[in-house]
């Protein structure tokens, strides 16, 4: 498999996967992505031309998807509408791209024969009880809560339906949730850090209970590569990294490794719906093709992202006021 074509590349974890895939192997991977508000072609910046193509398109376009699909071996599906609370304001956007769009490309797999990878999120299971000991595993039933993760259920089924139905060579994987360079500030790290930054107070939804189960992109990434080249056709692998904390701790964290108080916080309105807690059980992973984590201490690779994020204020400044007006007008 030397030719990738990665959708959503110019994201968060999909530009991720693009800098460890060129560190990592000798694959050549062409990007296809529309540029959203969440999409930055300098997260891609340095890296070599001759192993980076970069288009811009929309996935739900069948004419540029079935072009780009004639010619790789595979496809690593990252794009995606992917951020809760925009969900929760219009949720038209999160229909066109998270199902249509993986429609689109999955017809275009189906034509060509193409190996497809799609990247799911831990968000289709609902969520766990805070006192609840389980785990989701990869046979917990889908419960999704939000407009962002049925979106993201739809196109997971889709997947599985054109495996099934049409002998598609897909596998699917669902990981928690990621922190590390390259994510777009709305999200709840970067947001607090870019914060404390400018001389915000972090913001907590709630009393901050609510529990996430934190991986860093890059290892997101090396699991992704492994089911590409070890994975079962038509299986499901649960990603992640045993890193569950809640909010309120996360933010305390933040501000002592950013030299503030630890209570110098805000609490804000909840965020409706709130999922209370994500829970990774990666045995399958982790067993069947023998992957494993490398940031295994999370206030170490907290504290790099803080650094990154201090040292690259030109990669986010650009989106910061917009992000805190939109949620400002919410109450958040
Ligand atoms: P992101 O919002 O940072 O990036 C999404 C990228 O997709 C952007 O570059 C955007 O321009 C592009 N895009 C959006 N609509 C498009 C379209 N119609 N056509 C082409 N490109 C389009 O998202 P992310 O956080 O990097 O998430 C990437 C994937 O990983 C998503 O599928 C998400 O569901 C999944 N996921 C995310 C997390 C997480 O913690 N962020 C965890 C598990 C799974
Ligand atoms: O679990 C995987 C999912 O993780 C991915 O599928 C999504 O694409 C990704 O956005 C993420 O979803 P979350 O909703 O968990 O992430 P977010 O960063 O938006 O919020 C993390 C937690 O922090 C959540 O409990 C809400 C809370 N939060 C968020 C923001 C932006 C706050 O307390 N304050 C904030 O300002």
């Amino acid at each position: 498999m030397s030719k990738l074509l990665v959708t959503g590349g110019a994201g968060f974890i999909g530009s991720n996967f693009v800098h460890h895939v060129v560190s990592h192997t000798d694959h050549h991977v062409t990007v296809l992505d529309k540029l959203t508000y969440a999409g930055n072609r300098e997260s891609l910046a340095g890296l070599p031309q001759s192993r980076v193509r970069f288009v811009q398109g929309d996935i739900a376009d069948p004419a540029v998807v079935g072009e780009l699909m004639a010619s790789v071996d595979a496809v690593v599906h990252y794009a995606a509408e992917s951020h809760n609370d925009n969900s929760l304001d219009d949720p038209r956007p999160f229909l066109d791209t998270n199902i249509i769009g993986t429609y689109t490309l999955l017809e275009a797999a189906r034509r060509h024969g193409t190996r497809f990878h799609h990247i799911s999120t831990d968000e289709v299971y609902g969520d766990l009880e805070l006192d609840d000991p389980s785990r989701f595993t990869e046979t917990t039933p889908y419960n999704p809560s939000s407009p962002y993760s049925s979106t993201k259920a739809g196109s997971d089924l889709l997947v599985r339906a054109w495996v099934r139905s049409f002998g598609v060579r897909a596998t699917i994987s669902n990981c928690s949730n990621n922190y590390g360079p390259y994510q777009h500030v709305e999200k709840f790290i970067p947001r607090q850090i870019t914060n404390v930054i400018r001389g915000i107070r972090p913001k907590l939804y709630g009393k901050g209970e609510n529990v996430r189960d934190w991986i860093h992109a890059d290892d997101h990434s090396s699991a992704v590569l492994t089911i590409l080249e070890k994975g079962t056709i038509g299986d499901t692998y649960l990603i992640g990294a045993d890193g569950e904390k809640n909010n309120k701790d996360v933010v305390e964290l933040i501000l002592g490794l950013m030299g503030e108080p630890t209570d110098a916080y805000d609490h804000v309105t909840d965020r409706a719906g709130h999922d209370l807690r994500y829970a990774i059980d990666s045995s399958k992973l982790r067993g069947e093709l023998g992957w494993q984590p490398q940031y295994r201490d999370f206030e170490e690779g907290l504290a790099a992202t803080i650094d990154w994020y201090r040292d690259n204020e030109p990669w986010w400044a650009g989106a910061k006021d917009a992000t805190e007006a939109f949620y400002t007008a919410k109450g958040q």
